[in-house]
C-alpha cells in the first residue's frame, strides 16, 4: 500500500532526492511469539480484536531516532488533521505514525506512548494506513524543495486560510464555456480583486467557519462579502 503511493509523483521524487525519508514497519516484526500475534480479544468482552501494546511500544522504541519525535496514533477519535496540524508536524525532524487496525488499539498506547491521537476526518477507515499516507503527503509538500516552487505552496488554499480562486488555461472558449474576461484585461489590480472575491465567495459557500477566524478579513474583504451577499439576494446580476 505504501510503496505504490510513495514511488509516484512529487513524493516519489522527494524520496529519491532524499528530501524526505519514510520507513514502514510491520508490527509483526516486533512480536516474540511463534504466531507473531499483534492482536487479541478485548477484556470485558466485545466482538473483534484489539491491537496489543507490546509490539507497538517495541516498534516505537526501536524506530525513534530523535528523542523528541512526536508519536501520533491514527484513529477516527483523534484531533482533526488540518493545514495547521500539517504545519506543526512539518517542523519536526521525525514523526512516528501508528496505524490502528481492527476494532481498536490497547488504550495504554494512547495514554503512555502517543503524544497525540489524529483523525483525518469523520469517517472510519479499515485501517490507519491511508490516513498515514494523507499525512505524509500533506506534511511533505510543506518542506523546502519538495514542491518546485514554495511560491505555489504559499498560494495554496489554506496557506492564508481561504480556498483557492478558480484557475483557467487555454482554450479561451471551450464548447462555449468562456474564460472570464477580466483575466485578459491586463489590469493586475483588477485581476487580484476578482481572485480575492472568488476565494471569498467559495469559502463563504462551503466553509463559513474559516471566514469567522479572527483577523483574517480586511475591511475590503468585508465589503466584498457584503457585495457577494447582495448578489446572492438577486440585487445585482454580475455574470460569473
Ligand atoms: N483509522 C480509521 N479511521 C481513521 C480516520 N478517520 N483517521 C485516522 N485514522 C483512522
Amino acid at each position: 500500500m505504501f510503496d505504490s503511493v510513495l514511488s509516484a509523483g512529487v513524493l516519489g521524487k522527494a524520496l529519491e532526492k532524499g528530501l524526505i525519508e519514510v520507513k514502514v514497519h510491520d508490527l509483526r516484526d516486533f512480536t516474540s511469539d511463534r504466531h507473531r500475534q499483534v492482536d487479541d480479544r478485548p477484556f470485558g468482552g466485545k466482538p473483534g480484536m484489539v491491537l496489543k501494546p507490546e509490539p507497538i511500544f517495541a516498534a516505537v522504541e526501536k524506530v525513534r531516532i530523535d528523542l523528541n519525535a512526536s508519536v501520533y496514533l491514527l484513529s477516527p477519535q483523534g484531533r482533526k488533521f488540518d493545514f495547521r496540524v500539517a504545519e506543526e508536524l512539518a517542523r519536526s525532524s521525525q514523526i512516528i505514525l501508528i496505524c490502528g487496525r481492527y476494532e481498536g488499539v490497547d488504550e495504554r498506547v494512547n495514554k503512555h506512548l502517543a503524544t497525540d491521537e489524529i483523525s483525518i476526518g469523520d469517517y472510519v477507515l479499515t485501517g490507519g494506513e491511508p490516513a498515514a499516507l494523507v499525512i505524509i503527503d500533506a506534511v511533505s509538500r510543506l518542506l523546502p524543495d519538495v514542491v518546485g516552487k514554495m511560491e505555489s505552496v504559499k498560494q495554496d488554499s489554506f496557506f492564508e486560510g481561504l480556498f483557492d480562486y478558480p484557475q483557467y488555461t487555454r482554450p479561451r472558449d471551450f464548447r462555449g464555456m468562456r474564460v472570464p474576461e477580466v483575466l485578459f484585461s491586463g489590469d493586475h489590480k483588477n485581476i487580484a480583486q476578482w481572485r480575492r472575491k472568488k476565494s471569498l465567495e467559495k469559502t463563504a459557500k462551503f466553509r463559513m467557519d474559516l471566514l469567522k477566524e479572527e483577523g483574517k478579513l480586511s475591511p475590503e474583504d468585508l465589503r466584498i462579502l457584503d457585495e457577494i451577499q447582495r448578489e446572492k439576494e438577486g440585487k445585482t446580476n454580475e455574470p460569473d
